[in-house]
This record gives C-alpha cells, sequence and structure tokens, in this order.
C-alpha cells in the first residue's frame, strides 16, 4: 500500500506534495515523509503518524524550499511504523532518495550481500535495501542513475512504485512500477506524480499512466522518456484526459468522506446506469457485454472473484445471476481462489469486482484465469486502474472517487452494474418474460429516489446509535439477497467501530450464534417483506424469546416485525433483486454514527488501507 507523490518544476514542490498526501492518505496512514531539493540543499524530513504530524515537523524541522520534492504516505509491511522506517530513505552515501510502494520479496538475501560489501542499514524496510542496492548497482557499473535503477530492478523479485533522485543530478526524477499504481501528471512546464491522480488534479488534466514492468525518466526541460524495465524499449508516452475534478474528491460540507460517500449513492447509481438502462426503448446497453455476447450466452458458468466489500456484492450478484438469467456462478474470495489450484475452462467467464482495481489477489486470480484461458471481466470503479486494463472487457461503475476506507457507494454502485448484466443476459437468454424485464428496469431507475428515502432515516439511526454504541458484539442476520447485505452490514461495524461482528444467514442462527444471544445482545435483521420474510420472523421470535434487542430493517408500512422489534428502520419497497441497494444503507448509517460516537477515524480506520496492493 502507501502512497507517493512527487512534483519537478518551476513551483515550489512542498505545497504540492503536502497536500497530495493528504489525499492519498487513504493508501496508508501509519507514518509519513518529504525530501525536498533545490538544487544544492537536500532536505528530509520524517515522521510516524499523519501527514499532519509531518506538517508540524517540517514547520520546525526544514526549509521548505526546493522545486523538487517527493513525499511518501505510509501503511506498513516491512518494519514497524516508526520515524526511521518511515519513507523517503537515503542510499549510505546520502546522495540518492527513495519513496516506494509496494513490497521487495528477496530483500532478506539482497541485505545480506550489500551488508557483506559494507552497506549499513538504519531501518527495518525493504525500501532501504532497494536504494542501496541501486547505489551500489551506478558505483559498480559506473552508470546514470536511470540506467542504475533499471539494472537495480532487474534483480529484484516484488512489486513496487517507486520515485528515486539523486542530488548530483538536478532537475530528475527517475520512477517505475510493477504491481502498484503510478500515475504522471503532465503539465505545461512541470511534472507531477502520484499513485493516482487526485494530488494533481486541479493542476492538469493530462496524465500517464505507467504500466507494470515501465519506468520514467523525468527532466525539467520538459523531457520525458519511458521504458520498458526488462529490454530497455522506448515506449511512447499516451497522455489521457482525465475525467474526475477537484470537487469530486474534496468533503463537500460534510464531516466525513464516508458520510459524504453514503449520501452520494443516489447520484451515483444515477450515473452508474445512465447511458446504459434505456427504460423507453426496454434496452440495456453495455459495450462490454455486446462485444462479447456469445462467450456469456456459451459459457459453463461466471466465477466471481473479489475481495471484502466487493466479495459482498459478488454473492448478492450470485443471486440475482441465477434467478434471473439461471446461469451457474460461483463467488470465490480472491486470495483463496489463486492459490488453490482450480478448475478454468476456456468456457467459464470470470468476473473480478474491484473498487480500487489494484487489489492485488484480485489481480492475480485474473492472471492465474486468463492463463487458463477464461475470458476475464473486470467491474471497477477507478477508470484505467490495473485491473480495468487487464481484463477482457468490462464495466465501470461510474461511483466517483471513494475516499473513506470503508466502501459504501462502491457497493451499491457494484451491484446496479452487475444487476444490469444479469438483465441484459436473461433477456438475451429468454429467462425473463418482457414484462418481468420492463417491471425491473423501472424499478432499477426508481432506486436513487428510494435510496433518498431510506437516507431519511439518519436521524432516527443516529438515536439508536447512541443506544447500542457501547456493545461490544453485534450480530447481523439476513437471508437470500439480503444475507450478502448482513455480512456487509458486520464488517462495515467492525471495521471502522472496532465492534466485534458477524453476519450470518438467519437460518444459521440456531446452528451456534443463538448461543450468543442473552439480553445484552444488539442483534440487526433484515427482514424485507419479499423472500423469506415469514421466516424472517421465526427467526425473530427466536431471537425475542431469549431476550436479544432486535433492530429490524423493515419494508414501509410492515406490522409484524415492528411489534416483535425493539427498533424499526423502515425502507421502501422494491422487486426482491434489488432490495439490497436499500437495505444497506441503514446498515451504512449505522456503523457510521456508533463509530462517530465511540471517536474513531471513520474514513481512516486503524489498520486498514483504501486499495490493498499486497497480498
Ligand atoms: C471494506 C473495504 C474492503 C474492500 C476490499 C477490496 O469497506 O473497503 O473490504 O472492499 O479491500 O477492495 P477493492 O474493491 O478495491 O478490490
Amino acid at each position: 500500500m502507501c502512497g507517493i507523490v512527487g512534483y519537478l518544476g518551476p513551483r515550489d514542490a512542498y505545497p504540492i506534495v503536502i497536500e497530495g498526501l493528504k489525499r492519498l492518505e487513504y493508501r496508508g496512514y501509519d507514518s509519513a515523509g518529504i525530501a525536498l531539493f533545490d538544487g544544492t540543499d537536500l532536505k528530509v524530513s520524517k515522521t510516524k503518524g499523519k501527514v499532519v504530524d509531518l506538517e508540524t515537523q517540517v514547520e520546525k524541522e526544514i526549509t521548505k524550499h526546493g522545486n523538487m520534492g517527493i513525499g511518501h504516505t505510509r501503511w506498513a509491511t516491512h518494519g514497524v511504523p516508526n520515524d526511521v522506517n518511515s519513507h523517503p530513505h537515503s542510499s549510505n552515501s546520502g546522495d540518492l532518495v527513495i519513496i516506494h510502494n509496494g513490497i521487495i520479496e528477496n530483500y532478506e538475501s539482497l541485505r545480506k550481500e550489500l551488508t557483506s560489501r559494507g552497506y549499513t542499514f538504519k531501518s527495518d524496510t525493504d525500501t532501504e535495501v532497494l536504494i542501496n542496492l541501486i547505489e551500489d548497482v551506478k558505483k559498480k557499473e559506473k552508470v546514470k542513475l536511470g540506467k542504475a535503477v533499471q539494472i537495480a530492478l532487474n534483480q529484484v523479485i516484488g512489486a513496487y512504485a517507486i520515485a528515486v533522485f539523486d542530488k548530483n543530478r538536478p532537475g530528475e526524477i527517475v520512477i517505475a512500477r510493477l504491481g502498484s499504481p503510478l500515475a504522471i501528471g503532465v503539465g505545461e512546464d512541470e511534472f507531477f506524480i502520484a499513485s493516482d491522480a487526485s494530488p494533481f488534479i486541479e493542476y492538469t488534466k493530462n496524465a500517464i499512466y505507467l504500466e507494470d514492468e515501465e519506468m520514467a525518466i523525468i527532466r525539467e526541460n520538459k523531457d520525458i522518456k519511458i521504458r520498458k524495465i526488462k529490454d530497455d524499449t522506448l515506449v511512447a508516452p499516451y497522455i489521457q484526459e482525465l475525467q474526475i475534478n477537484l470537487e469530486q474528491i474534496e468533503k463537500g460540507g460534510y464531516d466525513h468522506f464516508m458520510l459524504k460517500e453514503i449520501y452520494e449513492q443516489p447520484k451515483a447509481i444515477n450515473d452508474t446506469y445512465r447511458g446504459r438502462l434505456l427504460r423507453d426503448e426496454a434496452i440495456i446497453k453495455m459495450a462490454g457485454i455486446e462485444d462479447n455476447m456469445k462467450k456469456f450466452l456459451n459459457a459453463n458458468r461466471i466465477i466471481i472473484v473479489a475481495c471484502g466489500t466487493s466479495w459482498h456484492a459478488g454473492l448478492v450478484a450470485e443471486y440475482i445471476f441465477e434467478d434471473l438469467a439461471r446461469i451457474p456462478v460461483e463467488v470465490e474470495y480472491a486470495s483463496e481462489f489463486r492459490y488453490r489450484n482450480p478448475v478454468i475452462t476456456e468456457n467459464d467467464i470470470l468476473i473480478a469486482i474491484s473498487q480500487s482495481g489494484e487489489t492485488a489477489d484480485t489481480l492475480a486470480a485474473i492472471k492465474l484465469a486468463k492463463s487458463k484461458g477464461a475470458f476475464v471481466f473486470g467491474v471497477c470503479n477507478v477508470v484505467g486502474s490495473s485491473i480495468a486494463r487487464e481484463s477482457d472487457a468490462g464495466a465501470y461503475t461510474h461511483a466517483g472517487p471513494e475516499i473513506g476506507v470503508a466502501s459504501t457507494k462502491a457497493f451499491t454502485t457494484q451491484i446496479t452494474v452487475l444487476s444490469l448484466i444479469a438483465l441484459r443476459l436473461a433477456r438475451a437468454k429468454g429467462t425473463i418474460s418482457s414484462s418481468d424485464y420492463r417491471h425491473h428496469l423501472l424499478e432499477l431507475e426508481m432506486i436513487p429516489g428510494k435510496v433518498e428515502e431510506a437516507l431519511k432515516s439518519d436521524a432516527l439511526i443516529k438515536s439508536i446509535s447512541q443506544v447500542y454504541k457501547d456493545s461490544p458484539n453485534f450480530l447481523y442476520l439476513g437471508r437470500g439477497y439480503n444475507f450478502p447485505v448482513a455480512l456487509e452490514g458486520a464488517l462495515k461495524l467492525k471495521e471502522i467501530s472496532y465492534i466485534h461482528a458477524e453476519g450470518y444467514p438467519a437460518a444459521e442462527m440456531k446452528h451456534g450464534p443463538i448461543a450468543l444471544i442473552d439480553e445484552n445482545m444488539p442483534i440487526v435483521v433484515i427482514a424485507t417483506k419479499k423472500g423469506h420474510y415469514e421466516k424472517v420472523v421465526s427467526n425473530i421470535q427466536e431471537i425475542k424469546s431469549r431476550k436479544g434487542k432486535i433492530i429490524g430493517i423493515v419494508t414501509e408500512g410492515d406490522v409484524q416485525v415492528k411489534e416483535l422489534a425493539d427498533h424499526v428502520i423502515e425502507v421502501p419497497e422494491t422487486l426482491e433483486p434489488l432490495t439490497p441497494l436499500l437495505t444497506t444503507i441503514p446498515l451504512q448509517l449505522l456503523s457510521y454514527h456508533i463509530a462517530v460516537m465511540l471517536n474513531k477515524n471513520v474514513d481512516q480506520p486503524r489498520n486498514l488501507a483504501k486499495s490493498v496492493t499486497v497480498e
């Protein structure tokens, strides 16, 4: 993980790098650091803690001048988060400086080798090994920085996005990537470097995304050279125009990004189906599906791979695809799938779901499936991300940037895209009647309005949160389409409030979790009118007779659950396959309010990072 930023141009680098780091803090936030160079003096400042702590330290420690700068916000992999392990790291001579996102897997053997040749190390990091390896190559081979980086990277096993400079070569930064993202912002007479485009969006809309195994040498005189790390081939820079703006990545008056993103869902869902769902003509138009329709119609099965919240969206999709399109679906944790020698054939379709498009395990699962001849379809939010590029075809969710570490709008927009695909395939296969199909399209178009309605329970949910905020455990139950929603509700609560929570299919309760229920246990039960309502009501009775505290998520106008539950939160009625888009809203708000009341860092919960680019 980790976020990296750099600047080279006529302005002072400091404000650009520090503000950029704040935008990238979602990628890791246990320590931060910066290196500034004005052509003569190299200044490095780094500290355990957040970017604001770095800012305070910089004020006391160094002058902020220099038109070349690199900065780093860290999510520790090798070495605990402390000042010494923070980036940037310098080489033994003090001439070279590096920031790095990723893991160098063979760093132990490289470290031993370098130690035997007299190199010493201050930190426990793989990054300090890499910068000394570069220095060693540079001296031994008598080459310039760019060449030394290239030779060193060919000796490295692992993943990286790096930015390096040499204080003897002012006005030059060398960057490279393998497995971790890296974007270059191209201004009039300046360059920006970052893990994603957010740090430079107000300066330039022109960006180059480095591909895996590419490196670039960026020079002050507007010069950029991109090469393949392995064989030194020159690559022509492909500049693309960015579609995001600054407003999209700022908080817009909300206390937290997570709350902003929860409230953005009506718009995000609308953006997801806009231009794809043409209700008047009763058409769903998605290029990635139309172009590959034959493959989808002839597929033996669909395998969905994802992690975390995206995996929960995959579980919802399993119900939708099987129910509407009658295609067999398996949903796999990408991290398990990639290592378990799965049976994959050319007639399988792999759908990879990922908000960031950078999750290492999901990316590896794609590569494995492709190597066995399967067709890969990516469902990503971040445009141009590694998973989007690695897929044979795909569909973006168009949720806009998701900054809060806890995923919210990514989940609902993933379900929206997957619903569109399932409906399109169902229509093509003839497994849905024309009237049901039209009904689904109509209902899908009404979802943004219904999410608005569901959001109106915010104040009620806040008051319920006050009652249960100190409970050490929560149970979440749901059935059918709402079983994955129960899992997602539990994940949201534990990741931002650190309260232990479990999600279960409601009927499984009696096979174990029922033993946990007493008068202190809050149980969130999703009991909407469709599906297995009566059965869930029976489960609620069972909880009630064990004195558990029941928070029911019910359909507007519900009577039965209201009589049994301690609290009910209503959501509007919709078709059963679309209920997760509504029932998930109160669960997001519940976890949000509890975390705020417990004074937790909602947008940057401990130990987590927004994109998990390590396995
Ligand atoms: C939870 C959360 C994570 C991610 C998971 C996969 O709120 O955000 O569980 O869903 O790390 O990330 P993506 O979707 O970027 O592949």
